[in-house]
């Protein structure tokens, strides 16, 4: 026992800790799985001891590669440590802060124990999660567009005169696309910025969300889809909600948006009453499915983190991040399944009812 940290007097037991910690011997077999491991993890100690640790505790980075098989502590580098705090995802897609201890009996000999403490990151996730990420996605996103900006204006100072007024028509149309990306992503930081610091602000009045869903189906109908992509279905009386507006219609849009970009077909929109239950209080359900390509089983859970994308075609991957960020401040939860067509289907329920002053 390391003495000098006093430990060796102490009597820890690992129940005791406040973070989830769990053990591996030299072979890799789970030989502590502490309390709030269990908490964090959501399974059972006597599920994982004895098992061997990627087993045990399957992790996931962001970008859906095998953790353990990764760092691979045991026949990795063996001048290596540990890991540093990450942020990783358990299965079922929930986030988690994970560092490792690799135990070696002598400087460069193999390990002989690793120890791993797990965090759950509600708390943490909302002031520092990933912020030297989030800054090189940004300057990486933001740069495509100004490279495009740049590139075409500096053409046409330089060869103004040899271009055709229908040249420059063209050019500038694509800088003003590209100018409107830019604000585009910036308006969608600032809202993530909001959502993560538990900033962001409702403003609630009665919201008609059936009105609203038409309104959005006229928008896009204007802007050149087909109006038999669409098909509106409600189900009874819906109940009164009480949300922000201006927030509803950025759900709606992004979740509309994509069943025509990244889907196909036909767009069914739904919406119905969920009675009330022992859990939960009255809601309103508004379901989109599509006939397209859907989102892969294996990337379900992804679908709704930071800068996840599908395809190359995809946006920039905020959309559905900021939806369940606004899902969830009106208390309400987002999920993504399979439409009975093959496509995808995102569901979100809001709590419903008007405050007991506007009945
Ligand atoms: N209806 C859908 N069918 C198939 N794939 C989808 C659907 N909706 C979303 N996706 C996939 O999920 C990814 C993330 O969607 P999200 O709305 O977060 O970002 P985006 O649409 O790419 O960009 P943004 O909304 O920020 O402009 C998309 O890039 C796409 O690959
Ligand atoms: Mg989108």
């Amino acid at each position: 026992m390391d003495t000098a940290s006093g430990a060796g007097q102490l009597d820890l037991r690992p129940d005791d800790l406040p973070d989830g910690l769990v053990i591996a011997n030299r072979l890799g077999l789970v030989t502590c799985f502490n309390a709030e491991a269990a908490r964090v993890t959501g399974r059972r100690p006597a599920e994982a001891l004895g098992r061997p640790i990627e087993r045990a505790l399957p992790l996931e980075d962001p970008d859906g590669r095998q953790w353990w098989r990764v760092t691979n502590p045991y026949r990795g580098l063996a001048t290596r440590s540990g890991q540093p705090e990450r942020n990783l995802l358990l299965p079922g897609g929930q986030e988690v802060l994970v560092a490792a201890r690799y135990v070696r009996s002598r400087p460069g000999g193999p390990v002989h124990r690793l120890v791993v403490t797990l965090r759950g990151t509600d708390a943490r996730r909302r002031t520092e999660r990933s912020n030297a990420e989030l800054i090189a996605t940004v300057a990486h996103e933001l740069r495509s567009p100004l490279t495009s900006v740049k590139g075409f204006t500096a053409t046409m100072l330089d060869k103004w005169d040899r271009f055709t007024d229908e040249q420059k028509r063209l050019m500038l149309q694509t800088v003003d696309g590209d100018a409107d990306r830019v604000t585009r992503l910036i308006t969608e930081l600032l809202d993530i910025s909001r959502i993560d610091s538990g900033r962001l602000e409702l403003r609630r009045q009665p919201v008609r969300l059936d009105e609203a869903v038409r309104r959005h189906v006229k928008t896009m109908i204007n802007g050149g889809h087909r109006a038999d992509r669409f098909d509106l279905r409600v189900d009874g009386p819906l109940p009164g909600l009480w949300a922000d507006p201006d927030k509803i219609d950025q759900v709606l849009g992004n979740l509309l948006e994509n069943a025509v970009r990244h889907g196909a077909g036909t767009v069914t929109i739904e919406m119905q009453r969920v009675p009330p239950s022992r859990t939960r209080q009255e809601g309103m359900a508004v379901t989109v499915s599509d006939e397209g390509p859907g989102i892969p089983e294996e990337a379900m859970h992804r679908v709704f983190t930071r800068f996840w994308r599908g395809s190359e075609r995809g946006g920039t991957g905020l959309g559905l991040y900021i939806v369940k960020g606004i899902v969830e401040a009106h208390g309400g939860t987002v999920t993504v399944g399979r439409s009975t067509g093959g496509g995808a289907r995102f569901r979100f329920i809001l709590p419903a009812g008007t405050p007991a002053f506007l009945s």
